[in-house]
C-alpha cells in the first residue's frame, strides 16, 4: 500500500528536531528482481534475480562493470521504471504492481535522485533549480524559497544561489543537485555515479557532504560508484554481476 502523501510543511533538517537525529530512512528489500529490455537484437535480460536488503538509514555502495544494470536497479528502486518480476519493498511501499500516478507519488514522497550529469536546468539559477523540485508541493512560494535557501546553505552554496549552472564548477553543480534532491525530504537518496564527472578532490568533497547530510537526515543512501576509494567508505558494499547482486 502507498503511504498517504504528506505535503504539510514540516521542519527542515537544520531545525532542531531533525538535527537531533530522527531516523527517517526506509529499508529496501528485493527478492528475485528481474528486468529485461526489448533491444534491437532481441530481449536483453539485465537483472536476472536480484536479492538485496539495505537497512533503514543504511549506507550502501553498489558497484559493477559498465552495462551490469546498476542504473536499471536504481530506476526500479526509485520508481522510475515499473517492476517486471520479483518483489521490491521500500519502507511501507510494495512496488509490485505499482505504476503511473502511484509510482510518481512514491517518487515524490520518498526518493531523491542525484545523477552523474547533475541534471540541472541551464536557464535557471541554483536557487530556482532547487525550488523547482517542490513545484508540485502545496507549500507556498515563500516557504519553498526559504527551504531552497536553507538547503543551499546546507551544501555550502549560499553565496552561489543566483549563479546559473554554467557559472558553477562541477563540484558546485553537484552540490546544487544534492540540495535539489533533498527538497522533498526524501527517505531514500539514490546517487548514480555522482562523482563520475568530477576531479578527485571535488569527488571526495561531494561524498563527504552526502555522508554529512545523511548523518543529519538519516535517509537511506545508495551510491553507485566506480571509485574504489569512495566505495569502501560505505557500510555495505554490493556488487552487481551477471544480473545478480552479491555482498562484498
Ligand atoms: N531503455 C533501454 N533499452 C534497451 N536496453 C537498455 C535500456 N537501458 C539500458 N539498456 C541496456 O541494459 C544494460 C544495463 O544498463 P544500465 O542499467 O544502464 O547499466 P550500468 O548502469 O550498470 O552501466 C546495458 O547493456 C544497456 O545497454
Ligand atoms: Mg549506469
Amino acid at each position: 500500500m502507498m503511504e498517504p502523501m504528506d505535503t504539510r510543511a514540516r521542519p527542515g533538517p537544520v531545525d532542531e528536531a531533525d538535527a537531533l537525529g530522527e531516523r527517517r530512512g526506509v529499508e529496501i528489500r528485493a527478492a528475485g528482481l528481474r528486468h529485461a529490455y526489448a533491444a534491437p537484437e532481441g530481449r536483453l535480460d539485465v537483472l536476472t534475480g536480484v536479492d538485496l536488503d539495505v537497512p533503514a538509514g543504511g549506507y550502501c555502495a553498489l558497484q559493477g562493470p559498465s552495462g551490469a544494470g546498476k542504473t536499471t536497479l536504481l530506476a526500479l528502486i526509485g520508481g522510475l521504471e515499473p517492476l517486471q518480476a520479483g518483489t521490491l519493498q521500500v519502507g511501507d511501499v510494495d512496488l509490485a504492481g505499482v505504476g503511473g500516478d502511484a509510482l510518481a507519488a512514491y517518487r515524490r514522497s520518498t526518493v531523491g535522485f542525484v545523477f552523474q550529469d547533475f541534471g540541472l536546468l541551464e536557464t535557471l539559477t541554483a536557487r530556482e533549480n532547487v525550488e523547482l523540485a517542490a513545484t508540485l508541493d502545496r507549500a507556498p512560494p515563500a516557504e519553498r524559497r526559504r527551504r531552497a535557501d536553507e538547503l543551499l546553505a546546507a551544501v555550502g552554496l549560499s553565496d552561489r544561489s543566483r549563479h546559473r549552472p554554467a557559472q558553477l564548477s562541477g563540484g558546485e553543480r553537484q552540490r546544487v543537485a544534492m540540495a535539489r534532491a533533498l527538497m522533498n525530504r526524501p527517505r531514500l537518496l539514490l546517487a548514480d555515479e555522482p562523482t563520475g564527472n568530477l576531479d578527485e578532490a571535488s569527488a571526495v568533497g561531494v561524498i563527504e557532504l552526502l555522508e554529512e547530510l545523511q548523518r543529519q537526515w538519516g535517509f537511506t543512501l545508495v551510491l553507485v560508484t566506480h571509485n574504489q576509494a569512495l566505495a569502501v567508505r560505505a557500510v555495505q558494499r554490493l556488487l552487481l554481476k551477471a544480473g545478480k547482486v552479491v555482498e562484498r
